[in-house]
């Protein structure tokens, strides 16, 4: 069977991605050194411990399980904490990508998949953000992201890397069988955080800022399922893998919601009232952030199925009351 390394299977999307991609016939090989991730959630293929930026842990990792891909999901995410402290984002996610890719071209793995975001464009009002789109990040995360994108670029022109690069919208839910889910120590995401608000396990939802230009003044986001997402990076993968060569590819369903929206759909799911205060804004975020594109559908063949925001909802529900790693 053909082994992937996957950066970052102990994560949340990661995790899914392991699943998914043992499904299809492959064997996933999680590296991931368990900073934001959980040994709990490495259920689907071989675990190695490691972080991205020891090149000798790569080195062997890609000597002994010879991966024909490398999925790369490895990378801290949280916007807020980009702003204050960029040096730890450029550090851990772009010299960590970059110690990967040129591990993997020393290899001769040359397919490579890798998690980007839509928090590369920026905050660009009206503005239909396609693959196309200028990108013009506001945050050290997104910046980190954009500067890996130019690196896989130029590995390509000069090592022949091939890669597919899936910039997300926000993604959200659980797998439905229980199996893997969200799990953040802190948690920062919007649904996660109101079903502890709905649970009890946390005074209330902060809303971060009500004076948006949008209609309700509360940012809007577009919200792809995980499971939708992760069946995307096997089809990036056969991609690469009959020949197609790189691509980039929006993964998100087009249609945006605020968080007050979210609020009342959280609420009609549950059945439960949901605890909020809001709050002001937070420094880096978009006004709104939505798709505009269906290349990911139309080249792909990508179709979402689980990406509404009622199933969203409720799988995450459901993994939260249920499911939980060993903290
Ligand atoms: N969750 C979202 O809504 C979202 C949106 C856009 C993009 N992304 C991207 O998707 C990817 C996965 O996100 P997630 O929500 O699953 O995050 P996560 O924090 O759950 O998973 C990231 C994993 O990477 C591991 N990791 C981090 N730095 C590492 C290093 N230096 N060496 C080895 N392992 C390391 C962590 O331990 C963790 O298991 C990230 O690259 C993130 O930027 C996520």
């Amino acid at each position: 069977m053909k082994h992937v390394l996957v950066t970052g299977g102990a994560g949340y999307i990661g995790s899914h991605a392991c699943k998914a991609l043992r499904a299809a016939g492959y064997v996933p090989v999680t590296f991931d050194n368990l900073e934001t991730g959980w040994r709990d959630a490495v259920k689907f293929g071989p675990f190695v411990q490691g972080d991205l930026l020891d090149r000798a842990a790569l080195d062997a990792a890609f000597a002994r399980y010879n991966p024909v891909a490398v999925m790369h999901f490895a990378a801290l995410s949280q916007v807020g904490e980009s702003m204050q402290d960029p040096g730890r984002y450029w550090r851990n996610n772009v010299l960590g990508s970059l110690t990967l890719v040129e591990a993997a071209v020393a290899a001769g793995c040359l397919d490579f998949v890798f998690s980007s975001t839509c928090a590369t464009y920026g905050d660009q009002d009206n503005v239909v953000l396609d693959e196309d789109s200028a990108q013009h990040p506001i945050n050290a995360y997104g910046a980190s992201k954009r500067a890996i994108e130019d690196i896989l670029r130029d590995f390509e022109a000069a090592h022949g890397l091939r890669h597919v690069i899936f910039r997300y919208f926000n993604v959200a839910g659980a797998d439905p069988d229980g199996e893997v889910g969200e799990f953040h120590q802190p948690e920062t995401h919007l649904v996660p955080l109101m079903l502890d608000a709905i649970a009890g396990k946390r005074d209330a939802l902060t809303v971060y800022g009500t004076d948006y230009d949008t209609p309700d003044g509360t940012c809007i986001r577009d919200y792809v399922h995980v499971c939708d997402l992760v069946d995307a990076h096997v089809l990036g993968l056969n991609w690469l893998e009959n020949g197609k060569g790189s691509r980039v590819f929006n993964l998100g369903t087009g249609s945006g919601f605020s968080v007050r929206e979210v609020i009342d759909h959280s609420r009609a799911v549950t059945n439960r009232a949901v605890p909020y205060v809001d709050g002001e804004r937070r420094p880096g975020d978009c006004t709104k952030l939505v798709s505009g594109s269906t290349r990911a559908e139309t080249e792909l063949g990508w179709t979402p199925t689980r990406s509404t925001l009622e199933t969203m909802i409720t799988d995450a529900w459901r993994w939260h009351q249920t499911g939980h790693y060993d903290t």
